[in-house]
């Protein structure tokens, strides 16, 4: 595929962010990103939780809030899209500007703030979606939250699975974004057990024969203990995965005074050995139990590998996106495939987690 992102990128660069992204989904809507030509390879296709996954790297949340362009996104190569985050009610989100890009150090700060159109459009552009046959290779997730006034976030979590659960192939429950208040406080013993009965009832009710795996998407602001105590609840709890991890609220010292001083969460470079200590704890706190989706920092495929290597299944990007554009996702699966190849394994399930076991 020609690669026209090296000529538009700097137009893109000239908008504030999210205009930027706004027009980026216009264009993914207008159908005028080619179809990216990929024969399915073996070496990356992988079963989890029963869905198959072509390739490991995925659409993190975020990129497409309202699932409007999922169909594009796979086309774009992707093995998977995760939609949302959604709220049941439609919500603002925070002030523009909010979303900050450092192009030096590849690192965006946004506080967005969950803006979205509820879960009454993101129903119909799911519907819309599925209605497409042959639907394209790929696994779709749907990433839901709480709306910003909401004090008993149970109430809109088991709501969303009631009115979307049946529609994804898998559902995340994100409990990590530091722009909602409260949201991150739901990453506690108590808390979770409690959020988790709930929401297994409603998938139990709303989703019948072939309920979708629950995952949890966690921060990486968690101190040891904290993790220690996450991965035996999560486990208790029964949850299927883990998404590791959201944006960080850490500001490393040598990023420019202007762009870390701007309040909400930090992704891209700054996060990637920050995400990967939080995957490679998890994997041996919880024995490799929980499948992981990796995600934070991940601009190339020695990144992705090494996720995978600490622990993570599959991997997803958004923040490298900014600044390598689409084909991003081909570099990554080829790479994976080279990376593979080196380390005479057969398949991208193999190299899961052997960083725990090597020296
Ligand atoms: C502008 C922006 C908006 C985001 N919105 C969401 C969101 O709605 N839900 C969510 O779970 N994560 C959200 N994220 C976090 C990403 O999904 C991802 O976990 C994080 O950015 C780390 O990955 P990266 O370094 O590849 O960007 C957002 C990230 C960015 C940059």
């Amino acid at each position: 595929m020609f690669d026209l992102y090296p000529i538009a990128r700097p137009f893109l660069f000239k908008m504030a962010p999210e205009k930027a992204h706004e027009l980026t989904l216009k264009i993914m809507k207008s159908g005028l990103v080619p179809k990216v030509k990929s024969t399915p390879n073996p070496m990356l296709e992988q079963t989890l939780w029963g869905l198959k996954f072509p390739n490991p790297v995925g659409l993190s949340a975020g990129f497409d809030k309202n699932a409007e362009v999922i169909g594009p996104a796979l086309n774009m190569g992707f093995g998977f899209v995760e939609a949302g985050t959604v709220t049941p009610r439609p919500q603002e989100g925070n002030l523009r500007p909010r979303i900050f890009r450092n192009v030096q150090h590849e690192a965006v700060i946004n506080r967005m703030g969950f803006p979205n159109g509820g879960g009454k459009v993101f129903k119909a552009n799911m519907a819309k979606f599925l209605s497409h046959s042959p639907r394209p290779a790929g696994i779709v997730g749907l990433n839901i939250g709480m709306n910003k006034t909401q004090k008993d976030p149970a109430k809109d979590y088991t709501a969303l699975i009631r009115g979307l659960g049946a529609m994804g192939d898998y559902i995340t429950i994100n409990i990590s974004s530091p722009n909602t208040p409260g949201l991150r406080d739901l990453q506690a013993r108590g808390p979770l057990l409690e959020l988790m009965d709930a929401v297994k009832e409603a998938r139990a009710k709303a989703c019948g024969a072939h309920p979708p795996p629950i995952l949890v998407k966690l921060a990486p602001d968690l101190t040891a203990e904290k993790q220690q105590e996450l991965a035996e609840t999560l486990i208790e709890a029964g949850v299927d995965g883990l998404i590791l991890t959201n944006t960080t609220l850490d500001r490393p010292e040598y990023l420019p005074s202007t762009f870390r001083s701007q309040p909400g969460g930090l992704s891209g470079q700054p996060l990637t050995q920050k995400s990967t200590k939080v995957i490679s704890n998890f994997y041996r706190m919880t024995e490799g139990k929980l499948p992981i989706i990796g995600v934070g920092g991940i601009s190339n495929a020695a990144q992705a590998y090494e996720k995978i290597k600490a622990g993570a299944s599959l991997v997803q990007v958004y923040s490298a996106l900014v600044f390598k554009g689409p084909s991003l996702v081909q570099d990554i699966n080829a790479g994976l495939c080279d990376l593979l190849k080196t380390d005479k394994y057969d398949n991208i399930s193999d190299a899961i987690g052997t960083a725990h076991t090597k020296k």
